[in-house]
């Protein structure tokens, strides 16, 4: 049987770091509010003309090295991604050009928050069907660039960053199981509501992020209950067989609820949501690197991802390293 594995993780933040306090002088928040509602502190966030592709370079660079790939190795590139550099080429084609790759399948799928598993659960497909050997994919946002500065509801929230895995093929899991969703009905909770199809400009319909926050919140904890136990029963493994949740880093109180309903001590959850904020497609593989580089997640353990987000989306996946 061919299956896949990851063997070996990165990431990247912008240097520039935005703090809470930060935030106090730009529009009508505190500090105390944000941590208590959502458990952010800081988020990073790039400079003016910085893209995703600048981030997701060294965050592919880290994780090549660490699986010790050579550009050569790599047979596919997914990068999942709500703000790439152009409409196009996709972000995955300038990826793969700046990182000497040439001629293997590249592209950008869009899931928002939960485009990390959507990559890895096609990349994980390509290897079990023989149509790839070793993938990199990459979750990578500059979510700071579609944000309305003036709109407090969303931009306390929101960081910039990327995470890359490499994932090869193996003769045992790995991905042990990956469950993936989506419903277009509730579109409005959670959008971008400008673009090419219904116009953009710079004045009247920025491109900024809309989002009623309760609304998705309420729905986020109930779906990511349910996606959770669903993962884990159809790979016919129990709450007890998971070591590790590395969740999708929206709210502290999102993740607390998920962990509370797979009995799942908050030590044995992997929590970036102070240091990054919600960072999207980033977050999981961002968490994902912090956890494996500083020694929690070991070999042999089981690992639950999950992520929720506008479309809205879900998924959730199971690994064991
Ligand atoms: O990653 C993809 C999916 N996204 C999510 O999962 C995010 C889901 N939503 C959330 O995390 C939370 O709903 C938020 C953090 C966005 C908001 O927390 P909440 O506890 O749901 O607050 P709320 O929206 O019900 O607002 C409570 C109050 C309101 O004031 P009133 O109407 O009670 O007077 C808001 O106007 O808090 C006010 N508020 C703020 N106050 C200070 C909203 N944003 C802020 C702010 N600072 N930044």
């Amino acid at each position: 049987m061919r299956y896949s594995k990851i063997i070996g993780t990165g990431s990247y933040l912008p240097e520039k770091v935005l703090t809470n306090v930060d935030l106090e002088g730009i529009v009508d928040t505190t500090d105390a509010w944000i941590q208590e509602r959502t458990g952010i502190v800081k988020r990073h966030i790039a400079i003016p003309g910085q893209t995703c592709s600048d981030l997701a370079e060294p965050a592919a660079l880290n994780a090549m090295a660490a699986a010790q790939v050579k550009p050569n190795n790599i047979d596919l590139i997914i990068v999942a991604t709500t703000t790439p550099d152009q409409v196009f080429p996709s972000t995955a084609c300038i990826i793969q050009q700046r990182l000497g790759i040439h001629g293997c399948p590249a592209f950008d799928i869009q899931a928002v928050c939960t485009g990390f598993i959507y990559a890895l659960t096609i990349a994980d497909q390509f290897i079990r069907t023989g149509a790839a050997n070793c993938a990199l994919v990459i979750g990578t946002e500059v979510l700071s660039h579609i944000i309305n500065w003036q709109d407090r509801n969303t931009c306390v929230l929101f960081g910039d960053g990327a995470g890359a895995v490499v994932l090869k093929r193996a003769t045992e899991p790995g991905i042990i199981t990956s469950k993936i969703h989506a419903d277009g009905s509730y579109k409005e909770l959670l959008e971008v509501p400008a673009g090419i199809g219904v116009g953009f400009d710079a004045v009247n319909n920025p491109l900024y992020m809309t989002m009623r926050g309760n609304e998705v919140f309420k729905f986020a904890v109930r779906t990511l209950e349910r996606i959770a136990e669903e993962t884990i029963s159809s790979a016919n493994l129990t709450r007890d067989d998971i070591q590790w949740l590395v969740p999708h880093q929206a709210n502290i109180r999102i993740i607390q609820a998920t962990a509370r309903k797979l009995n799942l001590p908050m030590e044995r959850v992997v929590i970036t949501v102070a240091e990054h904020g919600n960072t999207s497609a980033a977050s999981i593989p961002m968490a994902l690197d912090v956890a494996i580089r500083d020694g929690r997640i070991c070999q042999g353990e089981r690992v639950l991802m999950e992520a929720f987000g506008g479309g809205f989306t879900w998924g959730a996946m199971l690994v064991k390293f």
